[in-house]
């Protein structure tokens, strides 16, 4: 049995294992980073109401979204850059991810390419838009994904400017990392992952490197890069144009109201994704699991509702699925297994989140993710009153 017993094991050993620049790029999100604090603390606000002798000896766990099969109510969501953080990429994670029959997300910003990825796995993938300002490179990712076969498209839409990452203008942060005099001192203290970085393989934007207006990319602060590649002034007619183009499975990722809630189902996305990207965009915005409840009444059935943010224990995806959701992404989890342990380090973090759902099923008294309802979470009272 693994040593590491749930998700903050796992980071910890993440903070060892790689150059605290790049720790803190995961670990870290926008200004005071207290949307990010906030996603966690709003999952504990909500209490269980437990119900009793059922028999529980069997639990049913999986289902189904984005028209792809799962064993339990949660996927990996996006994240950009996988080698910073294991010399084994995102090809160890499409293959963690698919061992399990885990759907992964490959991020636009993915040092891995989107044929690559979906060779690495053995399962289901889909695949994180970004829209660019040069539209060729956005669009042609439809068509790629369209001939490896991914399931589904998910449209990042709380990226018009990138968010405020303190840690990462501190750090000082570029991809791939530049070598410094801080650096060169940081190596003797990860000598394995700076081996790695250097006879590796080299670590850029692999999806648009070669469609990159010709020229080299230069080595760029993430936010730097956001600001001059995305385009700000994406509206909801061209995700509609975007939906149609791809014709599959698709959802928005990044929105917080039933006001756009409406508009997605209205443009034809099969899903949405309540999310505030990890508080690494706007600080101080509420917490998914915050707005789930107002999001679920107004959807009513109409399209799949992931979430995510925040989520460190099966608990809290079993708290989603009673206040409304179908599913969940992990973000960071996964990317501490990752620089923790490579590919088995994703899979304990699959392992951990997958028993933790079941265990809480089993005491919930609820033989299947189906049973979980709304009345088996309540709001803490003390909270709210502490909140005036
Ligand atoms: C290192 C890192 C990189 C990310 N890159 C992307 C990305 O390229 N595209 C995207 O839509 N979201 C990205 N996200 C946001 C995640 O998909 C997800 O919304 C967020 O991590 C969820 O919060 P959690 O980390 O608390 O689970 C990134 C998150 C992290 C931590």
């Amino acid at each position: 049995m693994s040593k590491y017993y749930n998700i903050d094991d796992l980071r910890l050993l993440a903070k060892k294992r790689v150059p605290r620049a790049v720790f803190d790029y995961a670990d870290g999100a926008a200004e005071d980073e207290s949307t990010k604090e906030n996603n966690g603390n709003a999952f504990k606000k909500w209490k269980f109401i437990p119900d009793v002798l059922i028999d529980v000896s069997e639990v049913e766990t999986q289902t189904k979204v984005l028209g792809t099969e799962m064993p339990y109510p949660f996927a990996l969501g996006p994240t950009a850059i996988s080698y910073l953080f294991h010399h084994s990429g995102e090809p160890a994670v499409a293959r963690a991810a698919s061992k399990k029959n885990f759907p992964s997300t490959l991020s636009s910003i993915a040092s891995t390419n989107i044929e690559d990825y979906a060779k690495s796995s053995n399962g289901s993938v889909w695949f994180q838009m970004y829209v660019w300002k040069n539209r060729e490179i956005s669009y042609d990712f439809i068509k790629r994904c369209k001939e490896s076969n991914y399931k589904a498209i998910m449209l990042t839409v709380d990226v018009p400017v990138g968010g405020k990452r303190e840690r990462d203008l501190r750090s000082g942060m570029t991809v791939p990392p530049k070598l410094t005099i801080a650096s060169i001192i940081d190596a003797a203290f990860h000598p394995s992952w700076w081996w790695n970085f250097i006879f590796g393989p080299k670590i850029g934007f692999a999806n648009v490197k070669e469609r990159f207006t010709g020229k080299k990319q230069k080595l760029n602060n993430i936010m730097t890069y956001m600001n001059q590649q995305f385009d700000p002034s994406v509206t909801w007619d061209e995700a509609k144009e975007i939906a149609n183009m791809w014709g599959g499975p698709f959802a928005i990722k990044g929105l917080m109201t039933p006001e756009d809630a409406e508009k997605a189902i209205e443009i034809g996305a099969s899903a949405i994704v309540i999310s505030n990207h990890g508080g690494r965009q706007l600080d101080s915005a509420a917490a998914p699991i915050d707005v789930l409840p107002e999001i679920a009444k107004q959807v009513n059935g109409r399209a799949e509702i992931l979430i995510d943010g925040g989520i460190r224990r099966g608990s809290d995806i079993v708290k989603a699925v009673a206040l409304g959701a179908d599913a969940c992404l992990i973000g960071r989890p996964w990317v501490y297994g990752l620089a923790a342990k490579g590919e088995k380090g994703v899979e304990t973090v699959i392992d951990v989140l997958a028993s933790e759902v079941k265990r809480t099923l089993q005491l919930l008294g609820c033989k299947s993710i189906k049973d979980v309802k709304r009345r088996h979470v309540r709001l803490n009272k003390s909270f709210i009153e502490n909140s005036d």
